[in-house]
């Protein structure tokens, strides 16, 4: 019998962490997977312990943490990693995830005739022998083990359901079917999971049939559902959809496809809807991947009106224009909520109504920043709020911070900006330096000052509520030292503030702060 509970297993800490310049710090990732346990998931795939020892020891954290928190009579999310189907990777894995109430290693190997030709070298007979061995071996780690036959989207269908065999009969209990390229669409989904249903899981009621979609033709989610409605119960996603290159299906449409149209569909999920704008700005934060306007449920204009005839039907009666409300999904409103009069416990209070409860000294640092903003700023808004508090919790361990920023513009290259930065030590370097803009410039000072020359790929400011002196938040995305490990990585800093000259310095800062700790967690590593 299949049963109507859909399970979310969230991939945004592996599947999207692979995104370029998504690489997040291991507090970062805590927290997520903090939010991810709040938000109700059912399984965190918490990275790929055998890509790096600060991976392993991110997953182990998570596993001894957020997998051992319970929230309310719900039980731990499983803490799952992902492991090739070799030896080493999946020692590797059950070294991670066994502080967990329930852990989960989840491993893989491809099948499709491209990448066993060009990829593996093996024939099918020697993919059905690793996957027999190694899911075997899976197993008698961990009573949890998940297996994916890497590209099944293309692999032929009856060798699919043969490996699929393999993989239940060496102990696997969820079969993840991947469309790793994006090329499927949803009725060729929907036929795939039904056949293999039929074929190998039967009626077998302790196996899982789970999809896992990427959006390279802009199908993700849409597959997704097909798969589940042809009778996979569990699906694959990540916040905001980020993943490898066009990304995953997005956890927030799925949730809300099945939340919305529960009375056609009959499904259900264990998601706090109220929850998902909230996890989804914690993403966009820490990854520095920003959503479009646009994006289904959690885009800036998800909820917003602007034709004079639809402002109209929503005054009139809501549901004309709207499929479910902006509360359901923890939108806040733009509602002007505080000003430079108001007290930290008003503060504290509407912070906590948007989802945060800061420890004294973070609230302490958070209302400093807002008084400071709110001096300049007549009107905060919820917005406003959640940039700010994001700003203080999310910055990565501060090597350097600014102490002072001094710029000269005019006209022709000669804008000149003066920083000082303040190290752990209590130095204060203090450098100038010409740019063609105030913004080169201030990214030059802050390179000489630090003793550390970085590549920049990309530079964003937006303001994030309207109106002449809305708070401005930049982001970069930038390259490491040419000569280093982090030459080939891509890091991203963020940064808010009045002044979008220093939002943009604390958001170049912030990508230095994290290359600084990445060389540092590779010394300690080595
Ligand atoms: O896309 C893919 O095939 C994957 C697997 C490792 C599940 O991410
Ligand atoms: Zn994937």
């Amino acid at each position: 019998m299949t049963s109507n509970r859909v399970l979310i297993f969230d991939t945004t800490l592996r599947d999207g962490e692979q995104s370029p310049g998504a690489t997040m710090t291991s507090e970062e990732k805590l927290e997520v997977a903090r939010a991810l346990g709040r938000l109700g998931v059912d399984i965190i795939e918490a990275g790929f312990p055998a890509a790096s020892p600060d991976d392993l020891a991110a997953v182990k954290q998570i596993a001894q943490t957020v997998g051992r928190t319970h929230h309310g009579d719900r039980k731990p999310p499983v803490i799952c990693g992902l492991a090739r189907a070799v030896k080493g990777d999946l020692d590797k894995c059950w070294e991670a995830v066994q502080g967990a109430e329930r852990p989960r290693i989840h491993t893989f190997l491809a099948t499709s005739p491209i990448h066993r030709e060009h990829k593996l070298k093996l024939s099918k007979q020697e993919v059905l022998d690793q996957v027999r061995a190694m899911v075997g071996y899976a197993a008698g780690l961990c009573p949890d083990v998940e297996f994916s036959a890497e590209d099944a989207g293309r692999t032929e269908l009856d060798f699919l359901c043969e490996v699929f065999q393999v993989a239940l009969d060496a102990g696997a209990k969820t079969l993840n079917v991947p469309d790793t390229v994006g090329y499927l669409m949803p009725h060729e989904i929907g036929s795939r999971i039904a056949h293999i249903k039929e074929r190998v899981v039967g009626d077998r009621d302790d196996v899982v049939l789970s999809v896992h979609n990427h959006d390279d033709l802009g199908l993700a989610v849409a597959n997704s559902l097909s798969g589940v409605l042809a009778g996979a119960r569990q699906v694959e996603v990540a916040v905001n959809g980020i993943g490898e290159r066009a990304g995953n299906a997005s956890l927030e449409e799925i949730v809300m496809t099945l939340h919305t149209r529960k009375p056609a569909l009959g499904l259900e999920t264990g998601i706090d809807t109220t929850l998902l704008h909230r996890t989804s700005k914690l993403v966009t934060r820490v990854t520095g991947l920003q959503v479009q306007a646009n994006k289904a449920i959690v885009g800036a204009n998800a909820f917003a009106h602007e034709a004079g005839i639809h402002q109209h039907g929503m005054l009139s009666h809501r549901d004309t224009y709207e499929i479910m409300a902006p509360e359901t999904v923890g939108a806040p409103k733009t509602a002007l909520v505080l000003g430079k009069h108001s007290g930290k416990h008003a503060f504290a209070a509407r912070l906590e109504e948007l989802g945060y409860q800061l420890e004294e000294e973070a609230l302490k640092k958070a209302f400093r920043r807002f008084k400071e903003v709110a001096e300049k700023k007549k009107q905060m808004t919820d917005a406003d709020l959640l940039a700010l508090a994001q700003d203080e919790l999310h910055r990565p361990v501060e090597r350097f911070g600014l102490v002072a920023l001094q710029i000269s513009c005019g006209t022709g290259d000669l804008q000149t900006a003066t920083v000082r930065l303040r190290t752990q030590d209590g130095e204060e370097p203090t450098c100038a330096a010409i740019g063609n803009g105030p913004i080169e410039a201030v990214f030059a000072a802050i390179e000489m000052a630090a003793g550390i020359e970085l590549d920049l790929l990309e530079y964003h400011v937006r303001s994030i509520t309207g109106g002449e002196d809305a708070l401005g938040e930049a982001s970069v995305n930038v390259r490491g030292p040419a000569g280093t490990a982090q030459e080939h990585k891509v890091f991203h800093g963020a940064g808010a503030d009045v002044d979008v000259l220093v939002a943009s310095a604390k958001a170049y800062l912030s990508a230095l702060n994290r290359i600084l700790a990445a060389r540092e967690a590779e010394r300690v590593a080595a």
